[in-house]
């Protein structure tokens, strides 16, 4: 990862497909910012042109239909994907983004859907799972220092698991994703990006993961959750990010903006104009 200095004359940088998207919290500074990104696979624009905001103590939802570019706008912010073109800035600084390292040095953890929990694992190591090269140096905690701070870590989350001995296959699927999600931000994230973290969840496990993605924006971080459950993004985000065809077709306030009007630029149908003639 380089930095290359702040943003010229304290502005963040316009791009060709323009600068910050308007938005009532135009007089914060977003964490971080993505200016023109592209990535193609093959013949396939996965993503072009797209900018995109996250400010601290917000939560951002990023929705679009299926291929519409999400995990692939999430994969390069985590160092997965390498966008052909592009800017990324993280609080003020443009940074690159060359591999998974680079996005956690920074404080940017994601959850992908499958979790990469190990199964076989209790909670305490799943929760220091990959850690090891990472400041502090777990490796030199004692067995008894890693419980006493997952404990610390689950309950400063209010997730409740029963015994954090126990191994991650005697859970279920909302107390799992809720260890993976304490695991992405125990090690002083400011960003979490969380892909499709209620889609395997019943109601009752759903709305624990809701409450916790609530509870990490009301800590101060940045929260992008891809999801497809619009009732989900309606009851926690702040603006929702819509994706279509590798591009991005509209930012909205959640408070001003209505589920018709998202499906519209979800499906790329003009809004209103199927709506019944009264
Ligand atoms: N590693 C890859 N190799 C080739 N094509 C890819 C790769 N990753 C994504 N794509 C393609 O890029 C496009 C965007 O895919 P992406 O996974 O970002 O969509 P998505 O919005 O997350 O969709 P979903 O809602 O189905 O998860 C798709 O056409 C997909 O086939
Ligand atoms: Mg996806």
């Amino acid at each position: 990862m380089t930095e290359t200095g702040g943003w010229p004359g304290g502005h963040p940088p316009t791009a060709p497909s323009g600068g910050p998207p308007p938005s009532v919290t135009s007089d914060r500074q977003p964490i971080l910012q993505l200016r023109a990104i592209s990535k193609h696979f093959g013949a396939v624009e996965a993503l072009s042109g797209v900018d995109f905001d996250v400010y601290p103590s917000e939560v951002v939802a990023l929705v679009g239909d299926n291929g519409a570019g999400k995990s692939t706008l999430v994969k390069t912010i985590a160092g997965i994907n390498i966008p052909d073109s592009g800017e990324i800035w993280f609080e003020g600084q443009h940074v690159a983004i060359h591999g998974p390292r680079d996005p956690a040095a920074l404080g940017i953890s994601t959850v992908y859907q499958d979790l990469a929990l190990c199964d076989n694992l209790d909670v305490v190591a799943n929760l220091y799972l990959g850690r090891e090269e990472v400041e502090p140096p777990v490796l030199l905690l004692s067995e008894e220092r890693m419980e006493q701070r997952a404990r610390e870590v689950l309950k400063s989350l209010d997730v409740k698991i029963p015994n954090p001995r126990n191994p991650i296959a005697a859970l279920s699927g909302g107390q799992r994703q809720s260890v993976a999600v304490a695991r992405s931000v125990m090690w002083k994230a400011k960003v979490v990006l969380l892909d499709e973290p209620t889609a395997a969840l019943g109601v009752q496990q759903t709305k624990q993961v809701l409450e916790l993605i609530l509870r990490l924006r009301n800590q101060g971080l940045g929260v992008v959750v891809i999801s497809h459950n619009l009732a989900n993004v309606f009851e926690v985000a702040d603006r929702i990010v819509v994706l279509r065809l590798g591009k991005r077709v509209g930012t909205y306030e959640r408070k001003a903006a209505s589920e018709e009007r998202i499906v519209a630029a979800i499906t790329g149908a003009e809004f209103g104009k199927f709506q019944p003639q009264v």
